[in-house]
Order: structure tokens, then C-alpha cells, then sequence
């Protein structure tokens, strides 16, 4: 499907399919008007037989209707006009691009674009529109036998327009697509990654593809093996991997497209592409979606991906440690104490609190070879984020106000929100080990502040960095999808970062 930017009336269109949008007590938005004149109130006499109230997120199809040049008008509810904020927006787009995955339509104009969102423009509306329909638009079918692929009826729509109300207003809806396009390929990239299975989206397997995303493009791929990993002196991390045959990576992703002289930022991912949970197991009930423990790493692949495409002039490092956490005669044993890259020893007292176990190494290693401007890491880290925040909000940490304002920020903006927890050094008593310089969960307080304690344990490796750290658990995926967040995020986050460079340079 491709989409474009115009500026015309609803009237007039030649198309498949018009769009305009109806507010609940049954009052039509400006475009919905323009077409009940045109056809001599086609639009009310429907409102009247009580087939369209304007509930948020119903359609309603119309054929033939007079005076226009469209086969079909299709009537999007909207709800109360009062109540019409960034979230009625998006579901209005949402039920749009649903109601037409079901047409025949190949070509569609629409005029929700044009109703007002408050505090936003028209950049803002065409982005959300064209993110909100890729959502919906998006199959993962890569595992299906042939015959159920070719049995699947492929989307009818071609070219979809998004009107904007003004010719002055087409640069910025222009601006709005580019930058949704580029989310949306990362955003993509992040899913196709995290929907496949362990068996097949191994550490090996994230390697490959990391080298493919450097063909081509600017961004130069180096990857770290064992080996390099034990020189590096990463015991932590390899305590992870040492109980699996896959043997684990660690993918650098450089992309050097800002000034010479300037620190990179770094984007650390948690790239565990099987969560068994080692010698402490998890249980078997959905185990399956610790095939999803990867999604930080995935996200990384498609920030790298998107800030390519969108060729921001910054340096940007995105750094994967890939690996499982299974169980074999070498596994790490509760109990264990490892050391970590940094000098710090880590008494192992739950194999399965692994992520902060491989995030540790990582972490230092993009300290020491890179010495960060910032640093942000994401990782599917703990279940407790999901208890403390749902899968509405990603769970936000950070040493540095001003990186963490940013985040918040870029997240609200985009509609991939984050909220913020404490990294009070209180919490640093509840990681102490009786043996080890610090232990990888809590040995006091049970189970209470559990994303806290583990963002807590991320901090002992980071203080020397400008850091942040997204608890993803109960974002990365809903039900068995990945969703891609934190890409549309990090992208916006960047792109500001990117934008106020321009504006003081
Ligand atoms: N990958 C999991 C966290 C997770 C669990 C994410 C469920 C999403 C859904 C992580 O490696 C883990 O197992 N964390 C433990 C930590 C605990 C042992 C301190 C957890 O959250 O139970
Ligand atoms: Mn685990
Ligand atoms: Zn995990």
C-alpha cells in the first residue's frame, strides 16, 4: 500500500472510498457536512433512521451517494466532540483502516485528518494516522504452510490519501509520512523479529540479521563472540549462556552520522531469545512467550532501521547481548557468583533473574568503548513491571532528569508512552549479598518494587552515564503480538534530539 498527502474536497474525490467522520449526538464534522450538502442531506436522512450515531469506533458504509464522485462514503463514529483527544483520534483511524481490510476499495481519501486535535498540527495528525492504520494493516504469516499463505486474501487497498484542510498544510502532512513511514518500518522490523519462535530467532539468527541491516545502508555491524566475550572478562553474561548449546552474541550496530567529535548515543537491548528461566524454571503455563524476552534487542534493530531511513545526523550505537537462558550439566546454579565485566561480583540467587545478569555486561561495554553522551537500554526485564503498569505504560527509569523529561516526552508524543518509578538509593540495600559485591534479586522485602529492584541492580553498572532503562515486560507484547514498542518512542525520541541540533547549529 502507499499512501499520500493532498488537499481537496471530499465532494469531488474520484476514488473508492471517501472517509469523514460523524461526532456521537449525531453532528457531522466539517467534511461530513460538505457531502450531506453535495447530496442533499444523504448523510442526515441515514442519522435520522438511527443506522449512525456517531459512537467512537463504528463505520457505517454508504454506496452511491448523490452528488459525490466516490462508489462509497464511509461515516466513521467518533464520540462525544467535547471528549475528542489524541486516544479518539487514533481509534477513529483504527476503525477506519478495519472497516476497509474488509472492502473491495483500492483507493481511499480521508478526511479525519483534518479534525482538530488539541496541542497537535497537521504533521502530528498525519503521522498517528498512518501508524494507527500500519497497525492495523500488519500480518505476521512467515510460520504458515504454503497453502494456508496463498489461501489468505490480500489486502484490496492500494493508495490511501490523507487530506489535509489547506495547500500550505501539505509540507508538514509530507514531513508526518515520512517520519510515520520510517517508525513504521522500524516498528515492523521490531514485530517480524519478535513474533518469530526461539527455534528459529536464535542468537546466530539476530547476528545475520544484523549483518543484513548493515548491507546497503550506513550502519557497520561488528558482532562479539565467546571468545571476545571472555576476554572482555563478561563472566555475567556468559553465566547466562553457558547453560545452552546456541552459542551467544553480541551485536554492535554502529551508525556514525553526526559530527566527528560528537559521543554516540547507545541503545542497549535485551536480546534473550528463550526465557526458560535456567535452573530456577518458570513454570509451563505461557511459557511460550518467552520467546518475546528479545523484544529490547528487537527494538534496537528497528531504531537502527528507522534512523537510517530517516538519515538523522547523529552517531548512534545500538548494542544487542543475545542469548538463551536454558538448562544443561554447566548451567549457572543458584548460588553461583560471577564477575562481571566491570570488577563487580554478582551472587546468582535466581537464574532466572537473567536479564539484569546479560543487560550488566553489555552496559559496560558501551560505557568503556564508547563513553555514551546517553545511554538507554531497553529489556523485557521484569514481571513486576507488568503488575505496576499493565501494557499501557513502559516503565521508565533513569540517573539524569533531564534524559528522563525527554523520554517521557518523546513517548507522550508519539502515543508509545512511558512512566516514570524511583531510583532512590534506598532500594540499594535489598540487592546486598552476604558474599558477593551484589546480588541478582532481592535478599530483603520478598518480592515488593520488583521492576525497581532490578532497574536498582542496573544502576550499580551505570553511574558513570548519562542512563535510562525501559521495563518493557508489559509493552513489548499484548496477548501473543508483538507490538514494537518502544521503537515509535526511541525514534521520537531521537528525531527531537536531532531537531534541536538543527535549530542551534
Ligand atoms: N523475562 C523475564 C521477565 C518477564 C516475565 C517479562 C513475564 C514479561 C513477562 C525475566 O527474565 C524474569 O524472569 N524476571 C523475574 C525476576 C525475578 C526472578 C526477580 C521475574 O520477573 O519473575
Ligand atoms: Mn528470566
Ligand atoms: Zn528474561
Amino acid at each position: 500500500m502507499e499512501y499520500f498527502i493532498k488537499s481537496g474536497n471530499p465532494e469531488k474525490q474520484r476514488v473508492a472510498c471517501v472517509i469523514v467522520g460523524i461526532f456521537d449526538r449525531r453532528s457531522l464534522s466539517e467534511a461530513a457536512a460538505t457531502i450531506d450538502t453535495a447530496s442533499e442531506g444523504a448523510i442526515g436522512s441515514v442519522m435520522r433512521r438511527g443506522d449512525m450515531d456517531g459512537k467512537a469506533g463504528s463505520t457505517l458504509m454508504l454506496h452511491n451517494v448523490p452528488g459525490t464522485f466516490a462508489d462509497r462514503v464511509m461515516l466513521v463514529g467518533l464520540g462525544k466532540e467535547r471528549n475528542f483527544d489524541e486516544a479518539a483520534y487514533r481509534k477513529a483511524h483504527t476503525a477506519a483502516a478495519k472497516a476497509l481490510r474488509q472492502t473491495g476499495a483500492i483507493d481511499a481519501v480521508s478526511y479525519l485528518t483534518h479534525l482538530p486535535v488539541k496541542s497537535r498540527d497537521f504533521q502530528w495528525n498525519v503521522t498517528q494516522a498512518v501508524l494507527a492504520t500500519q497497525e492495523v494493516y500488519y500480518r505476521f504469516d512467515e510460520c504458515r504452510g504454503a497453502k494456508a499463505r496463498e489461501k489468505e486474501t490480500p489486502a484490496k487497498l492500494e493508495r490511501y490519501t490523507f487530506d489535509v484542510p489547506r495547500r500550505s498544510d501539505l509540507p508538514s502532512g509530507e514531513r508526518g509520512l515520512v517520519e510515520a513511514l520510517a517508525i513504521d518500518k522500524g516498528v515492523t522490523l521490531a514485530k517480524n523479529l519478535s513474533n518469530l519462535p526461539g527455534n528459529l530467532c536464535t542468537p546466530t539468527y539476530l547476528a545475520d540479521e544484523a549483518r543484513k541491516l548493515a548491507t546497503g545502508s550506513p550502519i557497520k555491524t561488528k558482532i562479539l563472540e565467546k571468545a571476545d566475550m571472555e576476554k572482555l572478562g563478561m563472566g555475567s553474561l556468559l553465566s547466562v549462556a553457558q547453560g545452552s548449546s546456541q552459542p551467544p552474541k553480541l551485536i554492535v550496530m554502529e551508525y556514525m552520522k553526526g559530527p566527528k567529535t560528537e559521543k554516540p548515543i547507545a541503545l542497549v537491548g535485551k536480546g534473550l531469545t528463550f526465557d526458560a528461566g535456567g535452573i530456577s524454571i518458570k513454570p509451563a503455563a505461557q511459557m511460550d512467550e518467552m520467546k518475546f524476552d528479545m523484544c529490547g534487542g528487537a527494538s534496537v534493530f528497528g531504531t537502527m532501521a528507522a534512523i537510517a531511513e530517516l538519515k538523522l545526523p547523529l552517531n548512534v550505537v545500538g548494542i544487542v547481548a543475545a542469548t538463551e537462558n536454558l538448562i544443561n550439566g554447566e548451567a549457572t546454579k543458584p548460588g553461583d557468583i560471577v564477575t562481571s565485566m566491570a570488577g563487580i561480583t554478582i551472587e546468582v540467587l535466581n537464574t532466572d533473574a537473567e536479564g539484569r545478569l546479560i543487560l550488566c555486561d553489555a552496559l559496560t561495554y558501551a560505557e568503556q568503548h564508547y563513553e555514551p553522551s546517553f545511554c538507554i537500554d531497553m529489556a523485557t526485564l521484569t514481571g513486576a513491571c507488568v503488575v505496576a503498569l499493565g501494557n499501557v505504560a513502559t516503565g521508565l527509569f533513569s540517573n539524569n532528569p533531564a534524559l528522563g523529561r525527554s523520554l517521557l516526552a518523546a513517548g507522550d508524543q508519539v502515543g508509545d508512552r512511558a512512566w516514570e518509578l524511583p531510583l532512590w538509593a534506598d532500594y540499594d540495600e535489598n540487592i546486598k549479598s552476604e558474599f558477593a559485591d551484589v546480588a541478582n534479586i532481592a535478599t530483603r522485602g520478598g518480592r515488593e518494587a520488583g521492576a525497581i529492584i532490578g532497574a536498582t541492580f542496573l544502576h550499580r553498572f551505570t553511574k558513570r552515564m548519562k542512563w535510562a532503562h525501559l521495563d518493557i515486560a508489559g509493552t513489548a507484547w499484548i496477548g501473543k503480538k508483538a507490538t514494537g514498542r518502544p521503537v515509535p518512542l526511541l525514534v521520537q525520541y531521537l528525531l527531537n534530539v536531532a531537531a534541536r541540533r538543527t535549530e542551534s547549529a
